[in-house]
């Protein structure tokens, strides 16, 4: 596996892997790889002839206050767990490299991005999306691999790649993997090592209560008062606080009342100890 830092060498790395009509995939995270990240690396390889993977946490995506300091940093291990995987090339650029001085363009996705997520963290797409666009035209890959742990990311990534030509225009360019999660069903994420062991015990709870939710649901109860029992029981679960609990159309994300034969999606974001996580599933 090559470890490439700078635009110059990814330029000569990217046109060897693309040489001959190979195809190149490309797996865009923040690090500190888990298992959920490992599983959009094998379906990457099973996609492409070549895999590369971009580990840079993106300053642009955070808000002042958040996380951004915080967030785990373990480039050594991750290139560790990346190598064993087979992946052919892992680009980290630092923070210059991304945004060179004086760096002023954004990329918004209008209206999936006003929503959810977009409305508790204002800019964060803008940031997310200006970032990725960065990577499809550093990198150049035929597809992109992107977890549905993070539904409205994924939405917006769909989005944007279509509206800006961003990769290859076919139907499966931007793949979605299937949520990976721990044996008791907490959606695996980099931020659940903020949670203490009494805190990641009671994390649990979200995906339990969104599946009762789901059950009542598809049994034709109304959303409304199925999303205020969730957002109850997601707080007698240990939860601080509930960002947002919405019922959504899984591709346009508008509000639905009630499940009505549209691929629908619940999704929820919830507050314990210092992380907020996030967690959706199709309904
Ligand atoms: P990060 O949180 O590191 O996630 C990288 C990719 O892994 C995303 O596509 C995310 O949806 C996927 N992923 C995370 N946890 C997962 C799980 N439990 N199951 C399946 N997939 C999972 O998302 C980002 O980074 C950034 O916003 C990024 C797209 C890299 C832009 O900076």
């Amino acid at each position: 596996m090559q470890t490439i830092s700078r635009l110059d060498a990814l330029r000569n790395a990217v046109d060897g892997f693309k040489s001959g009509g190979k195809t190149l995939a490309l797996v865009p995270t923040m690090g500190a790889l888990h298992e959920g990240h490992l599983t959009l690396v094998r379906e990457a390889k099973a996609r492409a002839d070549h895999v590369a993977v971009s580990i840079f946490v993106n300053p642009l995506q955070f808000a002042p206050g958040e996380d951004l300091d915080a967030y785990p940093r373990r480039l050594a291990q991750d290139a560790a767990l990346l190598e064993a995987e087979g992946v052919d090339l892992l680009w980290a650029p630092t923070v210059d490299v991304m945004y060179p001085s004086g760096f002023a363009t954004t990329v918004s996705v209008g209206g999936l991005d006003a929503v959810l997520c977009g409305a508790a963290r204002p800019g964060h797409f803008d940031g997310v999306a200006t970032v990725v666009g960065k990577l499809f035209n550093q990198v150049r890959p035929d597809i992109a691999v992107f977890g549905e742990k993070d539904w409205q990311q994924l939405a917006i990534i769909r989005r944007m790649a279509r509206d800006l030509d961003l990769v290859a225009p076919h139907a499966d360019a931007i793949v979605g993997v299937p949520t990976v999660r721990e044996a008791d069903g907490l959606a695996m994420s980099s931020r659940n090592q903020y949670l203490t062991a009494a805190q990641r015990a009671q994390a649990a709870s979200l995906s339990r209560a969104m599946r009762h939710a789901i059950a009542q649901l598809q049994q034709g109860e109304v959303a409304g008062p199925v999303l205020a029992g969730l957002t109850a029981e997601i707080i007698a679960g240990g939860f601080a606080s509930v960002d947002y609990a919405d019922l959504r159309d899984a591709a346009t994300l508008e509000a639905m009342d009630r499940l009505d034969g549209r691929a629908a999606r619940l999704l929820v974001a919830a507050r314990i100890g210092s992380a907020r996580l996030i967690d959706n599933m199709p309904a």
